[in-house]
Order: C-alpha cells, then structure tokens, then sequence
C-alpha cells in the first residue's frame, strides 16, 4: 500500500478532472494552492494521478478512488521492474481506446513507451548546451540523429529533481524546457539568419524562440495564433530570451492573412489530437475521440490553404503535429499535393514514442516551385 497521504491528495486532484478540466489543468490548481510542497512531493503526486490514467483500464470501477490510485501504483511500479511482465496484447487493449488502431500503427515499443514516465528534455540557446548542464547538475547534453535534418539534434536531458523554473539559468534565458520532438521540428525548418519566416499557430513561442535562436535573432519572425492569451505568454518569454525581431498578430487560419509579407518559411505547428502527447498527458487518451480527428484534420487543411499563399518561391513550408493519426499526417499533406501542384514534398518525419524517448511528432517539409 502506497502511503495514505499521497493516495488522499492524488484523490483530491482526480474528483476535479472532468469535462472542463483535463487532469493537467487540476493537478496545476492544486500545486497552486500548495506553496510549501516540495518539488519531490510534486512530483510523486503527479506520478500517482498520470499512472491512474495510464492504468485507468486495468482497475476495478467499483473500488474507491484511493484504492484505485494504490492499484495503479502499484502497476506502475511492476511495470518499471520489468516491463514484459505486462503483455503485449493488454497494452493494445488497454492501454490506449480502440479506435485508436483505426488509425495508427500499434507496435509495442510505442505501447511500453506510453506507459513509461516521460523524461525532460531542454533546449539551451545555440552552443551553451554544456555550460547550461554543468550550471544545472544532473543533466546530460544529448545528441540526436533526426531522419531528414542536416545535422544531429544537440539537447539537454534533465534527471535531477529540482524545480527548474525557479533556477537562476531559466529566470536568466538561458534554456526553456521543450520536448526532443518539439526541438526536431525548429531543426527540420532550418531556418537561416536574415531570412523571413511565420509562425502561424505560435501559441506560447516554444518554437518560435527556436526559430529566432537558429537565426541568430536575425532576420524577421511573424507570430501569430487564434489566442491572445498565448500570444501573451510567448511575448513574457521572449523577452526572458532577449529575442526581439518578432511581430506579434491574431489569426484564426482565414483566408486574409495578417500582412503582406511574402515568407522565405511558414511553420504551421498545427492543432491536432496530441496522441504524441499521450506518455506526458494520459488522461488525454480518454477524452480525445474521432470525431475530434475528423474537425482537427479539416482545420489542418485550412490553415495550409491558406497560409502557403504567403510564402515566396522556393520557400519552405514546414507542417508538424503532435499527433500520428493518419487523418491527421499524412492524409492531410496528401490532399494538400492534390490540390497543391506548385508544392513538392522534400522529407516527411515521424517521430514515435519508443523509437525516440520523446513526443510523437510528424514533420512534413515542402518546398514551393
Ligand atoms: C500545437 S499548438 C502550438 C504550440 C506552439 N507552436 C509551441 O511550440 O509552443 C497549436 C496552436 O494552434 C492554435 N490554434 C488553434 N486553432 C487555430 C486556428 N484555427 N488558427 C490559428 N491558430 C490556431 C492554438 O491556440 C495553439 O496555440
């Protein structure tokens, strides 16, 4: 039996998860609320709600919330000790919803992976990776071959267990905590110094304050998303970065565009099912259904209909979605060549979970005639 505390707490948190409030948003409200906990108190209560949601189908419905918490647990725990000891074939039909294999490939490497803890990655600015993990202790500088990238991914993979937000390198810029697959799709850009690109789904800036770091802040970067929220956070963290050759706009994906400029890259980080997201955030495996991969592939389509009419001849456009549906991937950059003649695709990237200890992300590049 898991300590009764932590059981409580963890039972506390999952009797907020609801419609509105997926299990990320609860767990923020309740270690909002708790000030003095420590950051091995946080994580052991994130641990106990994320391993509920990852072993929600092997638990009896009729036990109370704090014995179904100490099962999952327990779960959890037997499976770090050795993971063939859960089978293949109750991962496939319990680990994720049916209607997923409609959709995807299941192998189990993918399967394992998702019930896996997820490890952190960082992205230090250009070339400060070392100094960064030394500053930081208990973290290691990676490198990563990415199919389709001129050169290795160089990441930082964080083992420690401090709070990293309050460390004196975040509050200083010097690195931002963003997955490998997130820092795969700024390298498959490879955007140059001096160029102009757009951001046209930005949200908080994770990619963009990559792009403007690939170029050295030189250049013009275009940010925009649906949500001035996130606009607002993006503009927090690039100043923390010190990136300032930006411009910031709303746009929902219609047909006028925020200006006129013409684009040597357009990324469309598109929304998406976030099925990549799935080891990070289980309870998400719960609530994403079809039909939200049938809405979420039309707006895909939209976006790239109509943003690619600002980009300049032989430029770049890079499409990435942490998802890999089918709908959502390759369907959706197939009907855009249909209609698209004056595009080619140059490379198309899937990251799985389990082959990389990352995100699932698609990647698809093209180029412009
Ligand atoms: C995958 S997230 C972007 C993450 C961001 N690029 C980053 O790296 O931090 C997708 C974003 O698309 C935005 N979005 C959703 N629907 C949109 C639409 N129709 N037009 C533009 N942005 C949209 C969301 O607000 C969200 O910020």
């Amino acid at each position: 039996m898991h300590a009764q505390s932590l059981l409580n707490r963890a039972a506390l948190v999952l009797r907020k998860v609801g419609p509105d409030t997926p299990a990320d948003e609860a767990l923020r409200i309740e270690m909002a609320a708790r000030k003095s906990w420590s950051a091995v108190e946080r994580r052991a209560l994130t641990r106990a709600v994320y391993s509920y949601f990852r072993w929600l189908l092997w638990l009896p419905e009729k036990e109370a919330i704090q014995a179904k918490v100490d099962q999952a647990l327990s779960l959890q725990d037997r499976f770090e000790k050795n993971e063939k000891d859960i089978k293949p074939q109750a991962l496939a039909a319990r680990a994720v919803p049916e209607w997923l294999a409609g959709e995807m490939e299941l192998p189990v490497s993918f399967l394992r992976q998702l019930q896996r803890q997820p490890t952190l990655w960082m992205r230090s600015r250009k070339g400060q990776e070392q100094q960064v993990a030394t500053s930081l202790e208990d973290c290691d500088v990676v490198e990563t071959a990415i199919p389709g990238a001129v050169a290795p991914l160089k990441t930082l993979r964080y083992k420690g267990t401090r709070d990293l937000y309050r460390s004196p390198d975040f509050q200083a810029g010097r690195f931002e905590i963003q997955d490998l697959a997130s820092q795969a799709v700024g390298l498959l850009c490879n955007p140059q110094p001096g160029e102009t690109w757009w951001d046209t789904c930005a949200g908080q800036g994770g990619k963009t304050l990559h792009l403007a770091d690939l170029m050295d802040n030189k250049g013009l970067l275009w940010a925009t998303d649906r949500s001035k929220r996130r606009l607002d956070v993006l503009a927090k963290r690039a100043a923390r970065a010190e990136v300032f050759n930006y411009r910031v706009a709303a746009w929902e994906g219609e047909e006028k565009l925020p200006t006129k400029t013409l684009f040597d890259g357009i990324l469309i980080d598109a929304p998406c099912s976030g099925v990549g997201t799935w080891q990070r955030n289980p309870h998400a495996r719960w609530t994403t259904s079809p039909q939200d991969v049938a809405e979420l592939s039309q707006v895909q389509k939209r976006l790239l209909t109509h943003a690619c009419v600002a980009l300049c001849e032989g430029g770049r456009l890079v499409y990435s979605v942490c998802t890999l549906t089918r709908s959502e991937t390759t369907g959706v950059i197939e009907a855009f060549l249909r209609t698209h003649p004056d595009f080619t695709l140059e490379t198309a990237t899937t990251l799985v979970p389990g082959e990389f200890d990352s995100n699932g992300m698609y990647i698809a590049v093209l180029r412009k005639k």
